[in-house]
């Protein structure tokens, strides 16, 4: 049995019941600015599910790539142990307000034990026993209690209750943290037994802990996770029903196989063992003595690959930042075993996947570079930070060595300079006031937090005369791009001042002179046009119709701002630029007065950023 297999017998049992297969959507969510990244099969639904009719039915089936590692899915701390990926693929199948707990159930038991072949033995479930005013579900006991009886098992060894801090699910957890508008219902999981004697964890917490399905001692594994998706959080705190009962199921094929191989080390699977091989072998050291570093390394450049295959560069923000981290957390712990060179294990990772996901091949180059090119500079940071240290240090007259106390003044500095977070620079060999630490991030953070609240304004420093124009320049620069080279081309950010304006996108060259020329020429013709410029609240699925572009920060959920340059929501095609966007804007076109183009930078791998000045 392979991850290959599970996938496709799993799509094949639900595609015999009328389930319609739905594509993998990107990790990185085109249109839901409320996480970083896919984390559950279900996000794209989430419309559906609510109540929206989807136009393809009410079946479904599919396999997600997710990524958990931010937000109330964040798993990065959990990597190291025996079962937790931050990247995993997650079969899933849904019933829109058709099938409830009495198809789904069963079926779900007949796909694991029949198709898959795992041992019915070896399984257990849990139930919602009640959460507040949430009551327990009955209605799941009793079917499984008739499917446990059926195949000749005692159903009160079986079925285990639990409340919602375990048998609830939302994406943002139990009904308490969820926010208004965000869906959520009680759960049913199946569990695997991989039997009393595991040694896995004799020196662990839980060695005298009493033992129980939901345990985190690792006996037990988690292998299939059923949703009845019935409620919906309101303003006021309560909740409400959702216009029909939905089921909303996910299972992780890496547990699956686990299980199907009856595996308790997901790295030890036919899946991971392999790259587990390629990194004995480029450190010289055993998996067995490292098993803690090994698996590190494997999971978290398994979800680099990934991450930078959607077209991710690590920086300082936002999924730049959180594939910054993954890829220092694995430097950190192959260099660790003094390995040096990760292009093999790259290529096994990516070996490892091509069966179930053939595009990480071609975009190899890509994907190696970007995670290569990372480490180079990481180690660069490394270097730099440790000669300031030097030379700061000797200049007072110290030798600067190994587990050398700093300051927590010189270790802030180098966290904001060289990008280096406390634990990286612990792994430097140096120690210093942790608590003197933490205040300075603090404060730091405060004055961020108020940074960030202005750039939110749309990249626009201030809402000054001269800032306004250079805003509107932006869109008459954005539409003007994409005429001169295509509408794969798109704005990756900007920040704009009463100075200058500044403009970022996906581009991988200089721009000639001759092509600086045109764009400046084409902008200030439109400008000359004195076109009037207008916003109009309109549906975010008409928007996209009407081919509104724009980074989707000002997406309201249904409805959208969106800034037309020329035309109107009834009249798009005499538009010459239709953005999602908060504002402000100017008037007419005509108040811009003029644009030159003043500078133009490269950002990294296929990012571009010019710098203009208006008026
Ligand atoms: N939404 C549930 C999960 O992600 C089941 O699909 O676990």
């Amino acid at each position: 049995m392979t991850a290959f297999d599970i996938v496709d017998k799993y799509i094949k049992f639900f595609e015999k019941r009328d389930h319609k297969k739905i594509p993998n959507s990107p990790l990185v969510p085109k249109n839901d600015p409320t996480t970083l990244f896919t984390n559950s099969g279900m996000q794209p639904l989430i419309p559906y599910l609510a109540g929206e009719k989807h136009p393809e039915g009410k079946r479904f089936v599919n396999v997600q790539n997710v990524f958990r590692g931010q937000g109330a899915l964040d798993d990065i701390n959990e990597v190291g142990d025996n079962r937790h990926l931050t990247f995993f693929r997650m079969i899933g199948n849904w019933s829109l307000g058709d099938y409830f707990k009495k198809e789904q159930l069963p079926w779900i038991f007949e796909y694991i034990t029949k198709d898959l072949g795992i041992n019915q033995e070896k399984l257990y479930v849990s139930i919602f026993g009640g959460h507040n005013e949430f009551s327990q579900d009955n209605e799941a006991l009793s079917v499984w209690t008739e499917i446990f009886e059926n195949v000749g098992l005692n159903p009160t060894n079986r079925i285990f209750h639990y409340d919602a801090h375990k048998n609830w699910w939302s994406r943002a957890g139990i009904p308490e943290n969820m926010p208004e508008g965000e869906i959520g219902g009680p759960s049913s999981e199946i569990f695997y037994d991989f039997g009393k004697d595991l040694k896995l964890h004799e020196n662990s917490q839980y060695k005298n802990a009493l033992c129980h399905i939901n345990c985190d001692c690792g006996r037990y594994l988690e292998i299939s996770n059923t949703v009845f998706m019935q409620y919906k959080k309101q303003p006021n705190g309560t909740f409400s029903n959702l216009p029909q009962q939905n089921i909303d199921h996910g299972a992780g094929v890496e547990r699956l196989l686990m299980a199907a191989e009856n595996q308790p080390d997901v790295f030890l699977t036919s899946l991971f063992a392999p790259t587990i091989t390629t990194i004995e072998k480029q450190t010289n050291k055993s998996y067995e003595k490292n098993v803690r570093e090994m698996r590190m390394i494997s999971a978290h450049l398994s979800s680099s690959v990934f991450i930078a295959d959607a077209n991710v560069y690590p920086s300082n923000t936002e999924q730049g930042y959180i594939l910054r981290r993954l890829i220092r957390r694995s430097v950190d712990s192959f260099n660790k075993l003094g390995g040096k060179n990760l292009d093999n294990i790259i290529e096994s990772i990516v070996d490892q996947f091509k069966q179930t996901d053939p595009n990480l091949v071609e975009n190899f180059e890509k994907i190696k570079g970007t995670i290569l090119e990372e480490q180079e500079k990481y180690a660069h940071s490394q270097k730099r930070a440790k000669s300031f240290l030097i030379k700061k240090y000797k200049h007072q007259g110290d030798e600067l060595m190994s587990n050398t106390e700093i300051s927590a003044e010189d270790a802030f500095v180098i966290y904001t300079t060289h990008g280096l977070s406390p634990t990286q620079i612990k792994n430097l060999g140096y120690s210093f006031d942790q608590q003197k630490f933490a205040e300075k991030m603090k404060e730091h953070k405060n004055l961020s937090k108020k940074g960030a609240e202005k750039k939110f304004r749309g990249g626009l420093a201030d809402h000054s005369k001269q800032t306004v124009m250079g805003h509107t320049a932006t869109h008459l620069m954005h539409t003007a791009l994409r005429d001169m080279f295509g509408t794969d081309l798109h704005q990756s950010g900007s920040n704009i001042t009463s100075e200058r304006v500044r403009f970022d996108f996906n581009f991988d060259r200089k721009l000639t002179d001759e092509e600086v020329a045109k764009l400046e020429k084409v902008v200030n013709k439109k400008i000359k046009e004195n076109i009037p410029v207008h916003f109009e609240m309109i549906p975010t699925d008409k928007a996209h119709e009407i081919g509104a572009i724009g980074l989707f920060m000002d997406t309201y959920g249904e409805s959208s701002k969106i800034y037309f340059i020329g035309g109107d929501s009834k009249n798009p095609e005499k538009s010459y630029s239709i953005e999602f966007c908060g504002g402000p804007h100017v008037e007419f076109t005509g108040e811009v007065k003029s644009f030159k183009i003043i500078k133009q930078d490269a950002l990294g791998r296929g990012f571009r950023r010019i710098y203009a000045k208006v008026g």
